[in-house]
């Protein structure tokens, strides 16, 4: 577990200079994993700033408890980012100056067989994120009905062979393994769809058995309510649907991208954009890391109640020029 490829952090650099915009203030990093930024951002916190960082999963949380055991600014919780503001200790709501979410898997929980995340190795029909939770994708791909699981491919994996899959995983059944799941798709899919077909309905299954877009509204909506003014929500984003509902509330504080205007034509809204243009890994980036192809860093600032959206006197790098608050918490 001590492996120093658990992960590589992905738009590492662009996502903490983005984030960290006073080295005294307190953060959160919502998805730490092997705790690639979480380090980087300890290394731009004084000592009197502080990380939280949370996973549900319990290896992620193994591992980042050796890498980070003799760091006093840092507390690492256990627990899902969709309830955080039940992680977070009531003295730091409404103290946060940014928090971080990495959506998704890590490279070790998509590399270990028994996790059941990858179709490219041959494990239990699991992919859960954290074992607290109880069920699996065996759950899903054995009890479903025909209606509800084409549905589930298709909407979450946007995957077009959807009717098809579902009728012959039900005539299938039991599925037991990811080998077997592959295969059913094999049987059906045309060969140079297949793995495309594939990571669409293995992506589809994670994101039902982790209810991963309601965790990310929820996380959205609470973490918006825990920032400080000023404060930053920075979210790397893998795939179109987690994607889309990031930018949406970013844009008008609602998962449906719809203006909410006031009496007088003022937008309403809890955040103001800050990267107009969402940012995406180099070149050179993506061809180090193949995970890092579909990434999308996007970053917000939550306006003061006071309504003064653009006023932080943000430079180019999107540091904001003032500091302000000390003291440890
Ligand atoms: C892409 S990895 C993060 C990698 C990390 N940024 C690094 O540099 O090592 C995503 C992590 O977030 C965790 N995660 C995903 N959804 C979560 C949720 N709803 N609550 C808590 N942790 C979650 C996963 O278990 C995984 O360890």
């Amino acid at each position: 577990m001590t492996d120093v490829s658990y992960h590589k952090p992905v738009l590492l650099n662009e996502a903490i200079q983005y984030l960290v915009t006073d080295p005294n203030g307190v953060y959160v990093d919502g998805t730490l994993g092997g705790g690639g930024h979480s380090a980087r951002i300890l290394q731009e916190l004084s000592g009197d700033g502080h990380l939280y960082a949370c996973d549900q999963d319990e290896d992620a949380l193994a591992y980042a408890g050796e890498r980070f055991q003799d760091e006093e600014r840092m507390t690492i919780i256990r627990g899902n980012f969709g309830y955080i503001d039940t992680l977070l200790p009531k003295r730091v709501h409404g103290r946060i100056s940014g928090m971080l979410l990495d959506l998704g898997v890590s490279s070790y929980q998509i590399d270990v067989p028994e996790r059941g995340f990858s179709f490219q190795k041959d494990g239990p029909l699991d992919m859960r994120m954290g074992r607290l939770q109880a069920s699996t994708a065996s759950e899903i791909v054995n009890t479903y009905e025909y209606e509800d699981l084409r549905n589930l491919l298709y909407e979450y994996g946007e995957e077009r062979h959807s009717g098809r899959i579902a009728r012959e995983v039900i005539r299938s059944r039991p599925l037991e393994t990811t080998a077997e799941l592959r295969d059913v798709v094999a049987s059906v899919v045309p060969d140079r769809f297949l793995n495309k077909s594939l990571a669409r309905i293995f992506q589809a299954l994670r994101i039902a058995v982790n209810s991963e877009l309601r965790m990310l509204k929820q996380v959205l909506e609470k973490g918006t309510a825990l920032l400080a003014d000023d404060g930053r929500f920075v979210v790397i984003t893998y795939h179109s649907l987690e994607d889309r509902l990031c930018k949406n509330y970013f844009r008008t504080g609602n998962f449906e991208g719809r203006p909410v205007k006031d009496f007088y034509g003022n937008d309403i809204r809890p955040l103001s954009v800050v990267n107009k243009k969402v940012i995406s890994p180099s070149e050179k980036e993506q061809a180090e890391n193949p995970r890092a192809r579909s990434a999308k860093l996007r970053v917000a600032r939550k306006i003061p109640a006071s309504g003064a959206a653009g006023e932080t006197g943000e430079s180019a790098s999107g540091k904001r020029s003032e500091t302000k608050k000390g003291g440890s918490v």
